[in-house]
C-alpha cells in the first residue's frame, strides 16, 4: 500500500515537506490511546532470537534508525513502535540553529538515493532534554555535533555542553564528525583533533552519569582514506570508546544511474542509500579487522534488505541501520527487516 499509494503521493511533495507530513502523521497516531501498543504488538515479535546484548543494553532486534530522521527527538517513541530495534536521534548542536536555506533535500529515484544538505537543523540539545528525560521504551542513542556558528576553536566546548545535558537520558551517545554539511566538520576526524574531543566528551559523561557508565560512539565518514578509518580505530580503542557507526553520507557522486543534469539540480550535499552501499561495507570490514571483537559496530549505508542486513552481521557489524531505504519503502520495514534478520 505504501508504494502503490502513499508514496506517490508523497512524491508530489518536495522531499522535506513529505518527510514532515509523514512523520506528522505517525506521531499524530501514535498519540490516539492505546495505538502506541497496539503497533508494538503488531510489530515487534519479542523473538529471543532477534536480540542483541551490546553496549551493556538488551536490542530487541539489529535493525535501527540512523540519526537525522528524529532530529529534535520528537518522535522516537512512534518510530520505535514502528519495529526498529533503536533509534538514534539528532544531530542535536550546542545551541539551536535553523540549517541551510531550503530546498535542501532531494530524491534521486534511480537510483534509490537521497541528497541532503540539510545542515544540522535542530532545536538544539537543550531543547531535546525535556523529551529524552524519563522513562522510555525504545533504545534511544543521542548523536550530538558542533553548531555552525562555534569556530573550530570552540568546539569541544560545543560538544561537551551536548554531552552534559543529554548524557545522563541517552542509553548512548554519539559524536558526529562525520556529516558533509557542517564546514570544517569532517576535518575533526584527524586524531589530532578527534583525541581531545573525544576525551572531553567522555569526561563529561562519566561527570554527569556517574552511577551508569553511558557508552559512547563515534560516527565516520565514507570518505576517509583507508588509513584514516584506521587510525580513527585505533584511537577509538586508546580512549577505551564502546563503538564506531560507519559510515555517514558521501560527497562523492560516483556510479549514478541518475543522469547528470538530474544529479547536478540537487547541488552540494551528502549522499546516501544503493550508492555508498560497497563502501559502508567496506569500511566495516575494515573496521573489524583492525578492532577485532574489542568495539560495538554499526553498519549504515545503502542498507535495503534483509540480505543486506545480514551481510553486515556476517561482516562484523553488532548492529545495523537505516534511514533512506525507510524513506523509499515506507513504515513497513523495519519489522519486515527485523523479522527476516531472526
Ligand atoms: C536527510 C538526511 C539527514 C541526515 N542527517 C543526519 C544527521 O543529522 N546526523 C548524522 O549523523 N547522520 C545524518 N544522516 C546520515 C544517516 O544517518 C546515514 O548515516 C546515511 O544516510 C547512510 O545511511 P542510508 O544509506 O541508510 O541512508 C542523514 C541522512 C539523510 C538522508
Amino acid at each position: 500500500m505504501y508504494r502503490a499509494l502513499i508514496r506517490p503521493l508523497l512524491y508530489l511533495l518536495p522531499a522535506e515537506a513529505a518527510h514532515h507530513l509523514a512523520f506528522g502523521c505517525l506521531r499524530l497516531l501514535a498519540m490516539i490511546p492505546g495505538v502506541l501498543g497496539l503497533m508494538r504488538r503488531a510489530f515487534h515479535r519479542g523473538d529471543a532470537a532477534l536480540q542483541v546484548r551490546a553496549l551493556g543494553l538488551d536490542f530487541p532486534n539489529p535493525i535501527g534508525l540512523a540519526a537525522g530522521f528524529d532530529k529534535d527527538a520528537i518522535g522516537y517513541e512512534a518510530l520505535g513502535a514502528l519495529g526498529f530495534g533503536f533509534v538514534e536521534v539528532g544531530t542535536l548542536t550546542g545551541q539551536p540553529q535553523p540549517g541551510n536555506p531550503t530546498p535542501r533535500l532531494f530524491r534521486l529515484p534511480k537510483d534509490r538515493a537521497l541528497v541532503n544538505r540539510m545542515g544540522f537543523n535542530n532545536r538544539g540539545s537543550a531543547d531535546a532534554v525535556a523529551r529524552l528525560r524519563g522513562p522510555h521504551r525504545t533504545i534511544v542513542g543521542v548523536n550530538i555535533g558542533k553548531t555552525k556558528a562555534v569556530p573550530e576553536e570552540g568546539a569541544v566546548d560545543d560538544y561537551v555542553a551536548s554531552a552534559r545535558r543529554v548524557g545522563a537520558f541517552a542509553d548512548y551517545v554519539v559524536v558526529n564528525v562525520s556529516s558533509p554539511n557542517t564546514p570544517g566538520l569532517r576535518d575533526l576526524q584527524a586524531t589530532e583533533k578527534l583525541r581531545p574531543l573525544l576525551a572531553a566528551v567522555r569526561e563529561a559523561l562519566d561527570e554527569v552519569s556517574p552511577a551508569r557508565r553511558v557508552p559512547l560512539l563515534v560516527k565516520i565518514a565514507p570518505d576517509l582514506a583507508d588509513a584514516d578509518v584506521d587510525a580513527v580505530a585505533d584511537l577509538a580503542l586508546e580512549l577505551g570508546l564502546d563503538g564506531i557507526i560507519a559510515t555517514n553520507t558521501t560527497v562523492g557522486r560516483d556510479g549514478l544511474a541518475s543522469n547528470a543534469s538530474e544529479v547536478e539540480r540537487c547541488g552540494a550535499g551528502g549522499l546516501s542509500g544503493p550508492p555508498i552501499r560497497e563502501r559502508s561495507l567496506e569500511v566495516l570490514m575494515r573496521l573489524r579487522a583492525r578492532v577485532g571483537d574489542r568495539l560495538v559496530l554499526i553498519s549504515v549505508g545503502g542498507i535495503e534488505t534483509v540480505e543486506h542486513a545480514w551481510e553486515r552481521i556476517q561482516a562484523g557489524a553488532t548492529l545495523v541501520q537505516i534511514y533512506t531505504a525507510f524513506i523509499y519503502e515506507g513504515p513497513l520495514l523495519p519489522s519486515r527487516l527485523a523479522k527476516g534478520a531472526a
